[in-house]
């Protein structure tokens, strides 16, 4: 819960003036691989129908993210994101509860989160906000490469 003394968070759609801020916040939290374009993730993010770009802001400042969708079948949740300085004031679940209001709203059944092996803390995030692990395996392969 944000208590009454903290920064007033706003959840709004991104807009393109957010973009080289937004960037610096997913380097800053670890969110970017060499593999990944960011900008490209925002372009394709826009262009699709079935997908949105949610920001959070603390008077006037960029401090959390969260890329949504779907897919058809799930929702999907990507890109989730709190600045360093503005983590443990309900930002997150903030944005997370407006992600899922999207799905209900499009009659979703189940959101989902792809979560590196490695990164335990934000497994305990997830589980606080009653999310539990999938009994599934992911599988992948890249269409833009040449492959045997
Ligand atoms: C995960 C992240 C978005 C959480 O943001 P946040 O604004 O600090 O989260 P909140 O303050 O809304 O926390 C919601 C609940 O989760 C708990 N929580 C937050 N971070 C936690 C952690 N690392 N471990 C355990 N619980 C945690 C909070 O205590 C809170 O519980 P409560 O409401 O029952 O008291 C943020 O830590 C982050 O950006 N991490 C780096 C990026 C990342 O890993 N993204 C996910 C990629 S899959």
């Amino acid at each position: 819960m944000m208590a009454a003394s903290q920064p007033k968070v706003r959840i709004r759609a991104f807009g393109l003036p957010d973009q080289e801020r937004l960037v610096q916040l997913w380097r800053d939290c670890d969110l970017i691989r060499p593999w990944n374009n960011p900008e490209d993730d925002i372009r394709q993010c826009l262009e699709n129908p079935s997908s949105e770009l949610l920001v959070a802001a603390a008077k006037n400042t960029l401090c959390g993210s969260a890329m949504i969708g779907c897919d058809g079948h799930r929702g999907w949740v990507y890109y989730l994101a709190v600045d360093r300085q503005y983590r443990h004031q309900g930002i997150g679940r903030a944005l997370m509860e407006h992600a899922e209001n999207w799905m209900r709203v499009r009659k979703v059944p189940k959101i989902q989160a792809m979560i590196r092996h490695d990164n335990l803390a934000v497994r305990g995030f997830y589980g606080r906000l009653n999310y539990r692990d999938g009994d599934v395996q992911l599988v992948q392969k890249w269409l833009n490469e040449e492959t045997s």
